[in-house]
């Protein structure tokens, strides 16, 4: 049974796993392959962030930071990234990390929830997020240097939270 938590800084073994694997191909994330634990970390638990994880029994499987997309006049927009660990994807811990989110956004009192950098060719993401009322809002032409495919669009994705749906 899929359970999900906040995360405490005693998870970090099991998030920092899940980051190195989805960092590695660097296919989805702008983040170095190589880039240390302790700088994944400190991204991932940056002050204003609120990190959840999604556990299989006792394993953690996925990971999410929700955190406002802007300061000030903006942070009623908020701002999310996921990772499934690369043996646990299609089996829908992603959909529900995505559902858990935004119902954790509404009851913070977001009114929006945007996505800065969707890579174009991550299918996966752009079909899941499109399924959960997401628009794609902007393409940002060659913005994303993907390591076989060159320089590919990112996609600026956005979904209003103040609707009844979802
Ligand atoms: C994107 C990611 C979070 C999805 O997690 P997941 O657990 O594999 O996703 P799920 O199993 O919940 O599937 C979600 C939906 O996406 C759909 N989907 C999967 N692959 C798809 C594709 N190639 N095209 C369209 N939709 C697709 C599934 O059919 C599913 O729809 P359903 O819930 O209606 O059945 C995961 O692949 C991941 O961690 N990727 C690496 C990091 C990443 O890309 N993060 C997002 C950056 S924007």
């Amino acid at each position: 049974m899929l359970t999900l938590r906040l995360a405490t800084s005693s998870d970090q073994d099991a998030i920092w796993d899940i980051f190195r694997s989805v960092i590695a191909s660097g296919d989805t994330y702008v983040f170095d392959p190589q880039m240390p634990r302790e700088q994944a970390m400190a991204y991932w638990f940056q002050p204003g962030a609120r990190v959840y994880v999604a556990e299989i029994g006792s394993r953690i499987v996925g990971t999410y930071l929700l955190k406002p997309n802007q300061p000030g006049l903006g942070n009623h927009v908020a701002n999310a990234a996921f990772m499934v660990c690369p043996k646990t994807r299609g089996q829908g811990v992603g959909r529900m990390m995505g559902e858990h989110c935004l119902t954790e956004a509404r009851r913070l009192g977001y009114r929006a929830m945007q996505f800065n950098f969707v890579v174009s060719t991550n299918a996966p993401a752009i079909g899941l997020w499109q399924k959960l009322g997401f628009e794609i809002v902007g393409r940002l032409p060659g913005a994303f240097r993907h390591p076989q495919k060159g320089y590919m669009d990112a996609l600026v994705m956005y979904r209003l939270l103040t609707d009844s749906s979802c």
